[in-house]
């Protein structure tokens, strides 16, 4: 007898973030979406996983050929495509989607949720790329969230988008930043979402950073659980609300880079931090 899945932990605490996303304003009408790894034997408990609903091709907005095979078996909790995040708590199964990765790459298996005939986020192809390539350097890693919040979407409108220079800009705004995302933020330019192209493009960063930011359209986080990407979001978002409430006024007082430095020693940050910040030379040359 498998136990009711709309009580398992997981699909509690995605429907848990989905709300808290929603109230910040983070996900307006169907913007946004979650994947979250599930563990195998977790899921067996609720679901037969001998009994798929359907199998699915992968896809973005179109049809695309995306090689998900690295994932082949894995098992994810996916929101729908089109759905609003302020209904997901509500109705979890129309919203939500369980799927695992067939062999071929191409497809997926529905375990369950989907209910209608809805299919996994058209963002599917950059949460799996980003999937992959942050699991090759963390394999605890576990979740990757998007969303559009306002702050840091409206930065990339007038932030230089040099990554050294929007990571250095955010840090300043808060003394907490640099401990939180040490590495800093990867930053794409305006690209068609949906597509193959900016899943690549996503994956690519992820590689080095856990936050990466899509130009003119919102934020990708990534962690080993929901509380790291979520509060790595939170924190972006917090430090860019701060930076659009200067609004170009003259700054008088900041976070120098004495003070990163006191920071770094103190967090043991030499450990993480991605040093390219440091030895790259428009870095440098921000410092003069
Ligand atoms: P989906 O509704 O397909 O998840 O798309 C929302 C979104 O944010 C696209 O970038
Ligand atoms: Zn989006």
């Amino acid at each position: 007898m498998k136990k009711n899945i709309l009580e398992a932990p997981f699909v509690k605490e995605i429907c848990r973030l989905a709300s808290n996303m929603y109230r910040l304003g983070w996900d307006e009408r169907n913007g946004g979406n979650i994947s979250y790894l599930l563990d195998e034997a977790e899921v067996g408990e609720y679901l037969d996983l001998d009994k798929p609903l359907r199998v699915i091709p992968n896809s973005g907005v179109h049809p695309t050929g995306f090689d998900a095979s690295p994932l082949a078996g894995k098992i994810f909790l996916v929101t729908g495509t089109g759905r609003y995040f302020k209904n997901v708590e509500y109705d979890p199964e129309t919203n939500l989607g369980i799927v695992r990765i067939c062999q071929d790459g191409k497809s997926s298996e529905v375990l369950w949720g989907y209910k209608g005939g809805g299919r996994p986020s058209s963002e599917f192809p950059a949460h799996m790329m980003s999937h992959m390539a942050r699991l090759k350097v963390d394999p605890k890693q576990r979740i990757v969230i998007h969303c559009h919040p306002s702050n840091i979407l409206a930065m990339t409108y007038v932030h230089d988008l040099d990554e050294a220079k929007f990571s250095h800009t955010l840090w300043e705004m808060s003394t907490e930043c640099i401990v939180v995302f040490p590495e800093g933020v990867g930053v794409l330019p305006w690209m068609l979402c949906g597509t193959d192209e900016i899943g690549v493009a996503t994956a690519k960063k992820m590689e080095d950073f856990r936050i990466v930011l899509w130009t003119n359209h919102g934020i990708y986080g990534a962690g080993d659980d929901v509380d790291e990407a979520f509060g790595l979001i939170e924190t972006v978002e917090k430090a860019a609300t701060i930076y659009n409430l200067i609004g170009g006024r003259e700054i008088k007082n900041t976070i120098s880079e004495e003070n990163f430095l006191e920071l770094i020693k103190q967090f043991s940050l030499e450990k993480v931090v991605n040093y390219s910040f440091f030895n790259n030379p428009e870095y440098r040359a921000l410092k003069k």
